[in-house]
This record gives C-alpha cells, sequence and structure tokens, in this order.
C-alpha cells in the first residue's frame, strides 16, 4: 500500500514537473521549435488547426472521421462558427510592460493556468488508437492543468476517467438520462469520482439531422460504442432483463430508450437539490435563458451550439456570446464552438468569457498522437494566446476582456 502511495506521488510529481516546463510562458514553446530546427528536429504534429485535421482525415476510419467531422444539415452553422471569428478584432497597446504574462483564470474554486478547457466529445475515445481516449483526455488534463470536461459518452467508466485526471481538473457532463435515478447515479458516481461540476448539456436529448452520418447510417452508440458508463452502472444494469454479457442488443435498446431527457427547469431544480457541485448549462444563446438560468440559482452558463452539429439555425456561437455574458452578471461564461487558434480564444476572452473550450482540434490532436497529441493541440493554442497577449499589450486576461473587440469592417 505505501509501494502504491508513493508510486501515486511520483506520478503526481512528475506530471507537476512536465507542467512546469512545459508551461511555464506558454510563447515559449517557439523557441523549442526554432531550436528544434537547428539540430534537424520538426515539430511531430502541425502546429496549425487546418494542416493537423487534413493529417488527421488520413488516419481516421471514414466512420470515425464523418462522425467528428460532421454536422447538422448542410453544414452552414458549423462553417459560421469558424469564419465569424474574423468578423471580431482585438486593438493592440503599445508600451505596456508584457514581459511577464499571468493567463490564470479562477473558476469553480480553482486556479486554472489559463482559461481553456478539452470539450466533452462523446466518441473521443474513439479517437484513440487504443480506444481510452477518456483516459488520454484526463492524462492530457493532469499534465497541463487545464481541465477536462468527461463525457456520459465514453469508453471507459466516469470512476477510471476520474483517477486518470489525477492533480489535473475534471468537470463531468451529463447527458440527463430520462430515468431519475439513473441520473442520480451518474452524479453520485461523478461526485465520489472527484470531478468538480456538473455540465447538463441541455440541447441533445435527440440527435439532429446530420447527413453525413445518416448517408452511411453511422451512429456509433447503436453499435455499442461508448456506452460504458451506462454499461457499468448497477441503476441501468437493474433495467435490463438480462446480463449484457449474454444480450448486448437489448442493452443497447435499453440505452436508447433512457438516454434523451428533454430537461426543463424542474429538472434543474431537482439537479440542484441533490448535489452541492457547480451546476453549469451547456447550450446556452439567449440572453433570457442566461438570466433565467442565473434567477434559478446555476453556477455556470455555457454558451455553445455544439459545433452547429445539433441545429442548423445559422448564427454562430460566438455572435450571441457578448449578449449572453451581459445577461450572466457575474456568474462564469464558458464558451466553445469554431476555436480553431490561440486568437479565437482571444477574442471569445475578450468578449467575456470566463473559459474557452477546445472541441474538434483536440480529437484531432489525439487520433494522431495519443495524449501527446492533444498537449501538442493545447500547447499551440495558448502558446499563439500568450503571444497575441504579450505583443498587443495585456498582461493578464483582465487587460484583454477591459479591451474587448471590435467589428471589423471589410473594404468591398
Ligand atoms: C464528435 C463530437 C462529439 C461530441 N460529443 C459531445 C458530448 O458528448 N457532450 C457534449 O456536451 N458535447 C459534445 N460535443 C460538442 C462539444 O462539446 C463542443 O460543443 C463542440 O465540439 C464545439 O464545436 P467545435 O468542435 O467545432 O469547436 C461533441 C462534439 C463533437 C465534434
Amino acid at each position: 500500500m505505501d509501494g502504491l502511495k508513493s508510486a501515486e506521488k511520483e506520478m503526481a510529481d512528475t506530471d507537476a514537473a512536465v507542467r512546469e516546463t512545459y508551461m511555464a510562458h506558454y510563447g515559449d514553446f517557439q523557441h523549442e521549435i526554432y531550436f528544434g530546427g537547428l539540430k534537424g528536429v520538426r515539430p511531430k504534429l502541425p502546429v496549425d488547426t487546418k494542416t493537423l485535421e487534413a493529417r488527421a482525415e488520413a488516419a481516421m476510419s471514414p466512420d470515425l472521421l464523418s462522425y467528428i467531422q460532421g454536422g447538422c444539415g448542410d453544414e452552414f452553422t458549423q462553417d459560421r462558427n469558424v469564419t465569424a471569428f474574423h468578423d471580431w478584432g482585438i486593438i493592440p497597446r503599445m508600451l505596456v510592460d508584457c514581459t511577464k504574462r499571468d493567463l490564470s483564470v479562477d473558476l469553480f474554486g480553482d486556479t486554472l493556468p489559463a482559461p481553456v478547457f478539452m470539450a466533452p466529445i462523446g466518441v473521443i475515445g474513439m479517437c484513440a488508437q487504443d480506444g481510452h481516449g477518456d483516459i488520454a483526455s484526463a492524462k492530457a488534463s493532469a499534465i497541463t492543468g487545464l481541465p477536462v470536461m468527461a463525457s456520459t459518452l465514453a469508453n471507459d467508466p466516469i470512476e477510471e476517467v476520474g483517477t486518470a485526471v489525477g492533480e489535473g481538473v475534471g468537470y463531468f457532463q451529463l447527458y440527463t438520462p430520462r430515468n431519475r435515478e439513473l441520473a442520480e447515479s451518474f452524479v453520485r458516481r461523478a461526485e465520489a469520482s472527484g470531478f468538480k461540476a456538473i455540465v447538463v448539456t441541455l440541447d441533445t436529448w435527440l440527435t439532429g439531422w446530420r447527413p453525413r452520418d445518416l448517408n452511411t447510417s453511422n451512429f456509433p452508440q447503436l453499435r455499442g460504442h461508448v456506452l460504458q458508463n451506462y454499461f457499468t452502472d448497477p441503476v441501468f444494469q437493474s433495467l435490463l432483463e438480462k446480463p449484457i454479457s449474454e444480450d448486448p442488443a437489448g442493452a443497447i435498446m435499453t440505452w436508447g430508450s433512457v438516454f434523451g431527457k428533454n430537461v426543463d427547469w424542474d429538472d434543474i431544480r431537482w439537479l440542484r437539490s441533490i448535489t452541492k457541485l457547480p451546476i453549469v448549462l451547456k447550450g446556452i444563446c439567449h440572453p433570457d435563458d442566461a438570466r433565467k438560468a442565473v434567477d434559478e440559482g446555476v453556477d455556470g452558463i455555457y454558451c455553445s451550439n455544439h459545433g452547429g452539429r445539433q441545429a442548423n439555425g445559422g448564427l454562430a456561437a460566438i455572435d450571441m456570446l457578448q449578449d449572453v455574458v451581459k445577461a450572466s452578471g457575474d456568474t462564469p461564461v464558458l464558451f466553445d464552438s469554431g476555436i480553431r487558434s490561440g486568437s479565437d480564444i482571444g477574442k471569445a476572452l475578450a468578449m467575456g468569457a470566463r473559459a474557452v473550450g477546445i472541441g474538434r482540434p483536440y480529437a484531432y490532436g489525439l487520433s494522431l498522437g495519443g495524449v501527446d497529441g492533444i498537449v501538442h493541440v493545447l500547447r499551440c493554442m495558448l502558446a499563439e494566446l500568450d503571444l497575441l497577449m504579450a505583443v498587443d499589450g495585456f498582461p493578464d486576461i483582465a487587460a484583454l476582456q477591459a479591451a474587448g473587440v471590435r467589428p471589423v469592417r471589410y473594404a468591398k
């Protein structure tokens, strides 16, 4: 037992050392790359998302790629999520001492080294060569200190993901089941596994219309993927007529019958009553919904349109962020959808987001390089953000937020 404890401590010390080396000044990553070049060493993975995605396209199976890359309808909204960042700009300030930058922010009782987290990705498990991408993302959190939002849809049960988070920070993303006993069981398991917030996703009680996946009849859950949190749950198991090993198809059908609750305010009040963990609502884009959530005692608002995978409504999530921030008052607002670079993160922060979620890009990094691939993606995004802040005169996030953003006017 003592041996186990000291091994655990050694691992924690190693994580802290790696974190120190990797993340001292995020922008220093470019020195490592340029000096490496003098020895003939080039980065193993591309540093920009576009090239990274192109490399991942060649590495992933067609079904997995379609599920990750695809979105709702003709994917106008998902594309707008990305291009809308070009409509916003940051005005640089000069003659400001930026030789030291502090990117840290406080969130739900923790001081994070930077305002960035891994957004929940239900098939992240499948993106790893060994099928354990949920564990890999948790390890990336341990290394970087940046939070991972672990999806309910996972290849590894929440207890194992929580253990792998170690010294990192984990939030549990809840797809609220129709069965309240099962919902409560998930919350209790998240609490017991050390997760520090419950993130309730509101926009995915059913699946949006996704032509890429529909054209190939491709839905991973129906093939039994990413259902481990259900299959290991005693409440879920009690709903089955036969053990999963004897009737896996029956277990998948039972999953289908409990998966999607169209969550309402009563459900939020109920969740509030059963846990002391901070509750975050994911998928809020309208300021009135944000105001109501704050009034209901929610601890965090998560502005996101699910990366345009769920509805092809047309508006980019970033174009709704400022109104949501205004309506949320002092309640922290998280943001994702369309983040592809450090500059994108900077703009979302300047609009008032407390922390910004990386989605698809870390799935590409994982598919190409495992845990190191995820860490690489995070380091690249943070290096660009850090250097933007250094060049543009923002020594900390508060300075960036005070500056805000301006709409870009393109000359015709
Ligand atoms: C393949 C895939 C699976 C996802 N699974 C989940 C999930 O399980 N839970 C959730 O709340 N959001 C899920 N999302 C949405 C992300 O959390 C995030 O909102 C989205 O990826 C942001 O868009 P972007 O990746 O284009 O930046 C998923 C996104 C993708 C691409």
